[in-house]
C-alpha cells in the first residue's frame, strides 16, 4: 500500500521546512531564501539553498535538490516512510490509515509522548524532594552537578511498587497507556498493575525532537545486586537501535565541530558535556548500528570512538567501521589509558588532556589493522585469520569503489598484495543502505531540463505547455514532468499556474534536483528573452521529432520490403 501523492505533497507543503532544516544546517537569511554550508558535500562558502514558500532546497554547488522529503531522507538516512511520518508529525498532520498497512498507526502516539513526560517530571521531582537525597548525594558523590541533573532531567523512580501509576492514573493517563509506553505492568499473580523501575536513578533517553521516548534506571543502592541498568523495552515510539543517547543536546556541538564522540556509557555521556565535550552521544548499552550511524552523517564528518580496551575496541571497531564508511563518515579512534573510561579520565585529567588525545586520535581503519596484527601470531593460521576477518569487515561495505579502496590500504598495511583479500560477495548489499546516492547519469535530452526550468521561472511561458509540446517533447525522464504539467493545465482549463512541487518528491534524482534548481533560480532573462528561447528549444524538439519519425519510417518500410510486405509498405506509403 502506498500513500496517495496528495498526502505527500501536504505534508511536504504544511512541514516548516525551514525549520527542519534548520535541525541540520546553518541557515542565514538571504533575500526571498535562507542559504548555508551545504550538507551534501564539503564546501567553505555557502550555495545551499531553501525556499520556504516553495517548501524546496538546492545546492548550486553539488545539484542536489528536492523538498522536505528527500531532504530528510538524505540527511537522516532513514527510509521514506519513516521519514514522512516524522514530518507529518512536525506538519501537525495525520496521515491516513493504509489498507493492509499495520495496527501501529492506529496507536496514540502523542498520548505515549504526553505520558513519557509526565514521568520524566514525576521521577525529577521526587530526586529533588527529601526522599531522593540519597540518591541525589550517589550522584553528587560521583561528581554529577546539579546543572548536570538538570540538563539531563535526571530523576528517581521510588521505591514503592506503584507510586508512578497512582500518579499517572490520577492525572488522566489510562493504564493501558501506561502500558504501552513500557511504564508498568500488569502482575500476573494479582492482576494489579505495578511499576517497571523502583530504587533507582532515572536516565530519559529523547528523540531528536527531541521528546522523552525511554528510560535508563541505574541501581544506586549499596548492596542493590539486580541489573546495574534497565532499559526501557521497545514501544512504539522506542527502539533502542535508533536512538542516540544525549543526541538532543549534543547535535548543535557535533554540527559546529563536525566532530562527534561515541562513547559507551551514559555518565560517559554526562561527564563529557559537564566537561564542555557536549558533541558528545553514546549506543543505548548495545552494539552501534547503522541507523543511530545514519542520524550522526547529517551533523558530523567524523566520528570518534572512544575506547577503554584494545580488546573492548577491536571488536567496537570492527562493527563500527562499515557503518561509518556506508554513512560516508570517517573514524577515529581515542585510546584511553587502561582502567579509564571517559567519565573517569575526565574527572582524574581535565577536558583538555582528553582533546589532545582526540587530536591524535588514530584512524579507525589503521586501529583495526594494529590491532589485529598484534593480537594475532605471526603465523600462516595467525595471517589466515586476519585475512579472514578483514575480508569479513570489507564484505560490509557495498559502495565498490570504497570498498576497493579500503581494500587496498587494509593490504598495504598487512603488506600483502590486494589479490589476497576476496572480493566477497555483498552477503547483506540489500540490506545496508548506500546514502545520498551520486545523481544517476544525465540520461535525459539535455535541452529538456532547460526547457523545464525556463517553464518553471517563468510562469508567462507556461502557454506553450500544449498537446503539441508533449508529443515533440524526448522520450527521456523528464518526459513525466511535461506531461503531467500539460494534464494540470487541461485538469484547470488552462486557467492555474502548474505547480512542479510534486516532483521535489518524485523517487527520481535527478527530477527532483531539476525541478528544485528552477524553483531557487531568480528570474534573470526579461520575458521577450525566456519567450525566445523557449521557442528556439521547442523548435529544435519539433525538428528531432521529425528526423526520428522519418528514420522510423524508412526502417518500418525496409523491414517490411525485406519480408516482402507489399501491403504494409503501401499502407505505410499511404499514411503519409
Ligand atoms: P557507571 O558504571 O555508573 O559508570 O555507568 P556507565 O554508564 O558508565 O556504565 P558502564 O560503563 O558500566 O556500561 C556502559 C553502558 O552499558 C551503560 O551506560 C549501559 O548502557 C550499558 N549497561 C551496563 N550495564 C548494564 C546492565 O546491567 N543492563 C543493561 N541493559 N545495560 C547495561
Ligand atoms: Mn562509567
Amino acid at each position: 500500500m502506498r500513500y496517495p501523492q496528495k498526502v505527500l505533497d501536504d505534508v511536504c507543503r504544511q512541514v516548516d521546512f525551514v525549520e527542519y532544516v534548520k535541525n541540520f544546517v546553518d541557515l542565514k537569511p538571504s533575500g526571498q531564501s535562507w542559504v548555508g554550508l551545504c550538507p551534501f558535500h564539503a564546501e567553505k562558502s555557502p550555495s545551499f539553498f531553501v525556499s520556504p514558500g516553495k517548501n524546496s532546497y538546492f545546492c548550486f554547488g553539488c545539484q542536489q535538490g528536492g523538498g522536505p522529503l528527500s531532504f530528510a531522507m538524505k540527511v537522516t538516512g532513514r527510509s521514506f516512510v519513516d521519514c514522512l511520518k516524522d514530518l507529518a508529525e512536525r506538519a501537525n498532520y495525520t496521515l491516513p490509515v493504509l489498507r493492509g498497512g499495520q495496527k501501529e498507526e492506529r496507536v496514540n502516539r502523542a498520548g505515549l509522548f504526553e505520558v513519557m513526560k509526565a514521568a520524566r517530571d514525576f521521577y525529577h521531582e521526587i530526586l529533588r524532594s527529601r526522599e531522593g537525597q540519597e540518591a541525589l548525594d550517589y550522584l553528587l558523590g560521583r561528581g554529577i552537578s546539579k546543572e548536570s541533573i538538570k540538563a539531563f532531567g535526571l530523576g528517581l523512580a521510588p521505591s514503592d511498587w506503584d507510586r508512578l501509576s497512582h500518579f499517572l492514573s490520577a492525572r488522566g493517563f489510562s493504564t493501558s497507556l501506561q502500558e504501552q509506553a513500557g511504564l508498568i505492568k500488569k502482575s500476573q499473580k494479582s492482576g494489579k498493575y505495578f511499576d517497571l523501575f523502583r530504587s533507582r536513578i532515572m536516565f530519559p533517553v529523547s528523540d531528536d525532537f527531541p521528546r522523552v521516548v525511554a528510560f535508563a534506571g541505574r541501581t544506586y543502592k549499596p548492596g542493590d545486586e539486580s541489573a546495574k541498568y534497565v532499559n526501557s523495552s521497545t514501544t512504539p515510539i522506542f527502539e533502542k537501535s535508533r536512538v542516540l543517547y544525549g543526541f538532543d543536546l549534543a547535535r548543535p556541538f557535533i554540527r559546529s565541530g563536525q566532530v562527534a564522540f561515541l562513547v559507551e556509557g551514559y555518565l560517559d555521556v554526562i561527564s563529557m558535556h559537564a566537561a564542555g565535550l557536549k558533541a558528545t552521544v553514546a549506543a543505548m548499552g548495545t552494539a552501534l548500528t547503522q541507523d543511530q550511524v545514519n542520524s550522526l552523517k547529517g551533523s558530523a564528518k567524523e566520528i570518534q570512538l572512544v575506547f577503554d580496551s584494545d580488546q573492548a575496541g577491536l571488536a567496537a571497531a570492527k562493527r563500527a567501521l562499515p557503518l561509518l564508511y556506508n554513512a560516508d563518515l570517517d573514524g577515529r579512534v581515542i585510546r584511553l589509558p587502561s582502567g579509564h573510561d571517559p567519565d573517569s579520565y575526565i574527572r582524574k585529567f581535565g577536558s583538555q588532556p582528553f582533546l589532545e588525545l582526540g587530536q591524535k586520535a588514530q584512524d579507525l581503519c589503521d586501529f583495526l589493522m594494529e590491532v589485529l596484527v598484534s593480537t594475532n601470531s605471526n603465523t600462516v593460521t595467525g595471517q589466515g585469520r586476519i585475512i579472514s576477518e578483514i575480508t569479513d569487515i570489507l564484505s560490509k561495505v557495498p559502495d565498490l569503489a570504497k570498498g576497493q579502496f579500503l581494500r587496498n590500504r587494509l593490504a598495504e598495511r598487512l603488506s600483502v598484495s590486494a589479490k589476497l583479500l576476496p572480493l566477497k560477495k555483498f552477503d547483506d548489499l540489500k540490506k545496508a543502505q548506500v546514502l545520498v546516492k551520486p545523481l544517476p547519469p544525465v540520461d535525459y535530452h539535455p535541452l529538456a531540463g532547460r526547457l523545464l526550468e525556463l517553464l518553471i521561472v517563468y510562469p508567462q511561458n507556461q502557454r506553450f505547455i500544449t498537446e503539441g509540446l508533449v508529443e515533440v517533447w524526448p522520450q527521456d525522464r523528464t518526459k513525466v514532468v511535461i506531461e503531467d504539467f500539460f494534464n494540470q493545465i487541461k485538469e484547470n482549463q488552462g486557467q492555474a499556474q502548474i505547480r512542479p512541487e510534486g516532483f521535489l518528491h518524485s523517487n527520481d534524482a535527478l527530477i527532483e534536483s531539476l525541478v528544485a534548481k528552477a524553483l531557487a533560480l531568480p528570474p534573470r532573462l526579461n520575458p521577450g528573452e525566456s519567450e525566445r528561447l523557449v521557442e528556439s528549444i521547442i523548435g529544435k524538439f519539433t525538428q528531432q521529432a521529425e528526423i526520428k519519425r522519418n528514420k522510423e519510417f524508412t526502417e518500418a518500410i525496409k523491414r517490411a520490403e525485406a519480408v516482402g510486405d507489399y501491403e504494409t509498405v503501401n499502407k505505410l506509403l499511404a499514411a503519409r
